[in-house]
C-alpha cells in the first residue's frame, strides 16, 4: 500500500490518553478520521508521552485509557486494514528527532504557542513550569515530521501546533537543506524526468519565482509526485528548486479541520472534559437519555405555554448537528409558538444519539472481549511507523552532521 501512495498524501494524527472519548472527539476529530482512512495513506496515534508533560504527576492514567482509547477509534469505524494505529513511545524516534529540532528551535517560538500560556491558566492545580511542558508543541512537530506527513486532521485548538510544526519545518530544511552543488544536482535531476516534463517543470518553476503564481507551484508539486523515476533525495531537491529553497527533507504539513460544526455540549458550550459538558462515546444508554432531558433550555421558557427561543437554548446547537431542515423547522415554530415542551424538543436529539452509539457500543463490547486482538493490530500499526520513522532520522541524521564514522 505504501509504495504507491505518495507520501505526500499521508495523513497524521494523534490523540492522548488521558479519558474516555466523548461525542465531541468522535464529531470534531474522530469521523474525519474514518473518512480519510480510505482516501490516504493514515498512520493515528496514541499520544502518551503527549500524557505525561500533564499528568506526570498520575502515570498510572496512561495505561488505563490507551486501550480503551483504542478501542474506541475502532469502534467508531477506524479500519486497521486501512489506517495504521500505534502507540508514541514504542518509536523512539519521536523523541530522537524531538531532541534534535529543539537545537535549533527558538524559545520564543514556544513560550508564544497560545495553548502553552492558556493550559498553565486552565490547569492552575498542576505545576506546568516544566521543560517537558514547553516543548509540548515541538514534540507534536516531531510526531507529524518523522512521518513526513502532509496532512494533520485535528481539532480548531490544535491548528495553531501544526502552523509552529511548518516553521519548524521550514527552519529545518533552511538550515540543513543546502548541500553543496545544490544546483547543479537539481539540473541533473530534472533531466531524469524526460524532456516534456522537464520543460513542463522549468515552466512552472519560472512562473512562480518570477511571476508569483501560487497555482504554478502547485501543479509543480503535483508533477512531482507524479515522477515515478526520481529518488527521494532528488524529489527534495527539485520540491525545493522549485520553491526556490534548499532540499525539501521535512515537508512541511497541512492541518485538516472537519468539516461538521463545532460539537457543542449539555450546556452550548463546546464539549469538552473540563466543563464537565460531555456525554461519552460509549455511554449507557439511561445516563445518556438522563443527561439529555435535564440538560438546560432557554431560561425564559419556564412553563409550557411560555415561548421560548431556539438562538438562546443550547438544545438548539445539538440540533444543528443531528436534525434535517424539517425537523429544525418544527423546533423553530414549536419553540417560538410554544407548540411543544422542552421533553418534546430534544426527544428527537436522545434517539439520534442513541442510534449513533448502538453499533459503536457494539462493536466496542465485541474488541473488549478479544484484547489479543487489539494487541495484535497496535503492534503491527508499531512495526510499520517504525520502519517510516527509522527512514527518516537516517536523513535527519545525515543533514545535520551525524551520520561520521
Ligand atoms: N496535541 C494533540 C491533542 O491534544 C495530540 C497530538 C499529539 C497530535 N501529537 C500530535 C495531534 C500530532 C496531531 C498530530 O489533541
Ligand atoms: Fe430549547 Fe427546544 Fe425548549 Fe425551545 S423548545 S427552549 S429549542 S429545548
Amino acid at each position: 500500500m505504501a509504495s504507491s501512495i505518495s507520501r505526500h498524501q499521508r495523513v497524521l494524527s494523534g490523540m492522548r490518553p488521558t479519558g474516555a472519548l466523548h461525542l465531541g472527539h468522535y464529531h470534531g476529530v474522530l469521523k474525519n478520521w474514518v473518512r480519510l482512512q480510505h482516501e490516504y495513506e493514515c498512520f493515528y496515534f496514541v499520544a502518551d508521552w503527549h500524557a505525561l508533560t500533564t499528568h506526570y504527576d498520575e502515570p498510572g492514567v496512561i495505561a488505563d485509557n490507551v486501550w480503551e482509547m483504542v478501542i474506541d477509534w475502532l469502534a467508531a469505524g477506524i479500519d486497521p486494514r486501512s489506517a495504521r494505529l500505534f502507540i508514541q513511545s514504542r518509536v523512539p524516534e519521536h523523541a530522537e528527532l524531538h531532541l534534535l529540532l529543539s537545537m535549533f528551535t527558538p524559545l520564543g517560538w514556544l513560550e508564544r504557542v497560545p495553548t502553552y500560556k492558556d493550559q498553565q491558566e486552565k490547569l492552575r492545580e498542576k505545576d506546568l513550569a516544566t521543560y517537558g511542558f514547553l516543548g509540548y508543541p515541538l514534540l507534536q512537530s516531531a510526531d507529524i515530521l518523522v512521518y513526513r506527513a502532509s496532512m494533520v486532521p485535528v481539532g480548531e485548538d490544535q491548528v495553531v501546533h501544526v502552523e509552529l510544526t511548518r516553521e519548524i519545518a521550514r527552519r529545518f530544511n533552511f538550515l540543513y537543506g543546502r548541500e553543496a552543488g545544490f544546483e547543479d544536482k537539481a539540473e541533473a535531476a530534472v533531466k531524469k524526468m524526460g524532456k516534456k516534463n522537464a520543460r513542463a517543470y522549468r515552466d512552472l518553476r519560472r512562473q512562480y519565482q518570477e511571476q508569483g503564481m501560487t497555482d504554478a507551484l502547485e501543479s509543480g508539486r503535483a508533477l512531482l509526485e507524479g515522477q515515478q523515476n526520481l529518488g527521494q533525495q532528488d524529489r527534495e531537491r527539485l520540491f525545493g528548486y522549485l520553491e526556490g529553497t534548499g532540499k525539501v527533507i521535512l515537508p512541511e504539513p497541512a492541518a485538516l479541520l472537519t468539516p461538521a460544526p463545532k460539537m457543542p455540549g449539555l450546556d452550548g458550550q463546546k464539549m469538552s472534559k473540563s466543563y464537565e459538558n460531555t456525554i461519552a462515546l460509549r455511554e449507557d444508554p439511561d445516563s445518556v437519555t438522563r443527561k439529555l432531558r435535564t440538560m438546560p433550555t432557554d431560561p425564559a421558557r419556564v412553563r409550557r405555554s411560555d415561548p421560548g427561543d431556539p438562538a438562546k437554548c443550547p438544545v438548539w446547537h445539538l440540533h444543528e448537528v443531528y436534525s434535517d431542515d424539517d425537523a429544525r423547522q418544527w423546533v423553530q415554530e414549536g419553540c417560538r409558538n410554544a407548540t411543544i415542551g422542552c421533553l418534546d424538543c430534544k426527544q428527537p436529539i436522545v434517539d439520534a444519539v442513541l442510534a449513533e452509539q448502538a453499533p459503536i457500543r457494539e462493536r466496542a463490547r465485541d474488541l473488549a472481549e478479544s484484547p489479543d486482538q487489539v494487541r495484535a493490530i497496535v503492534s503491527e500499526g508499531c512495526e510499520a511507523a517504525s520502519q517510516e520513522a527509522r527512514a527518516t532520522l537516517r536523513e535527519v541524521r545525515e543533514a545535520m552532521g551525524l551520520a561520521y564514522t
